[in-house]
C-alpha cells in the first residue's frame, strides 16, 4: 500500500462516502490508501492527463476502484458519488472544476487547495455548501484541507459564529473560519510573519495594503489579544 504524505493523510482522515471520486488522482495513492483501509467500498479516478491516468491505473489495478480519463466532473454522473476530493491544485482551478457541473457533486467535499484558498471557501459559501472543518499540516510548508458538507441554504453559520467573537466574514474568508475561532497558532505565527514582511517591503500593491490591513485588525482583535 503506498505511504502518504502527512497532507493526503489529513485528507484520507476526513473522508466518509462509500464511493468516493478523486479528481486530479496523479499517482492514484489517495484512493489506493483510502480502499486497503476498507475506508471506501469503491473508487473512481479521473485524470486529463495520459501518463497520471496511466500511473492510477497501475496504482489501482487490483483494487476497486476505476480510472477515468477526462476532465474533472464531465467524467462522473449525477447521484454516481457520496464524496469527492480535489487536492493539490490552486483554488481557481478547484472552483472551476466543482463550478462546470453543480448537479454531479456529492453530499462530502474533501479540498486541498495550495493557493487562492480563499476563493474555495467563497465558492462554498455562494454554493450551499457548509465549511464543516479545517486542518491544516505541521509541516514546514502549511498545507489546508478543507471539508465541506451540502446543507443548502440558509449560509453557513461558522460565518455568523465570527460576527459572534467580533471578526467578520472576510477574515474567515481569507484566513479561514475555524482557525481564526480555534486561534490557531500556526496561523497566528504565519500572520504575524507576514505583517512583518508586508510592513518592510516599500509600495505595496492594493492588495497587498488590504492583507496587511485586515491582518492587523485580526491581531489587535480582543478575539485574538485575550487568548
Ligand atoms: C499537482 S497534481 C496533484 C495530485 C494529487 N491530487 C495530490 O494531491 O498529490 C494535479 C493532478 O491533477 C490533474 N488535473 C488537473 N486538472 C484536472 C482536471 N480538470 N481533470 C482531471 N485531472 C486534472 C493533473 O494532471 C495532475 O495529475
Amino acid at each position: 500500500m503506498p505511504r502518504l504524505d502527512a497532507r493526503l493523510k489529513l485528507v484520507a482522515a476526513e473522508i466518509r462516502g462509500k464511493i468516493h471520486a478523486d479528481i486530479g488522482s496523479d499517482h492514484g495513492h489517495l484512493l489506493a490508501a483510502l480502499l486497503s483501509a476498507d475506508r471506501i467500498e469503491r473508487g473512481i479516478a479521473v485524470e486529463n492527463k495520459l501518463q497520471p491516468y496511466r500511473n492510477s491505473s497501475a496504482t489501482l489495478e487490483r483494487l476497486n476502484a476505476e480510472v477515468r480519463l477526462g476532465e474533472g466532473m464531465d467524467v462522473i454522473e449525477e447521484n454516481e458519488i457520496d464524496s469527492l476530493s480535489i487536492c493539490g491544485m490552486g483554488g481557481q482551478s478547484i472552483v472551476r472544476i466543482l463550478s462546470e457541473h453543480p448537479n454531479r457533486l456529492p453530499k462530502q467535499l474533501v479540498l486541498q487547495p495550495n493557493q487562492a484558498i480563499a476563493s474555495v471557501r467563497q465558492w462554498a459559501r455562494d454554493n450551499g455548501y457548509w465549511l464543516t472543518d479545517e486542518k491544516c499540516t505541521g509541516t514546514k510548508r502549511r498545507f489546508e484541507v478543507l471539508v465541506f458538507s451540502r446543507f443548502g441554504p440558509p449560509h453557513d453559520p461558522v460565518y455568523q459564529k465570527l460576527n459572534e467573537v467580533g471578526l467578520d466574514e472576510s477574515m474567515g474568508l481569507m484566513f479561514g473560519p475555524w482557525f481564526l475561532l480555534r486561534k490557531d497558532e500556526r496561523l497566528l505565527q504565519r500572520l504575524a510573519e507576514e505583517q512583518r514582511y508586508l510592513q518592510s517591503k516599500q509600495n505595496l500593491t492594493q492588495t497587498s495594503r488590504a492583507r496587511v490591513e485586515t491582518i492587523r485588525r485580526l491581531l489587535s482583535s480582543d478575539h485574538f489579544l485575550s487568548r
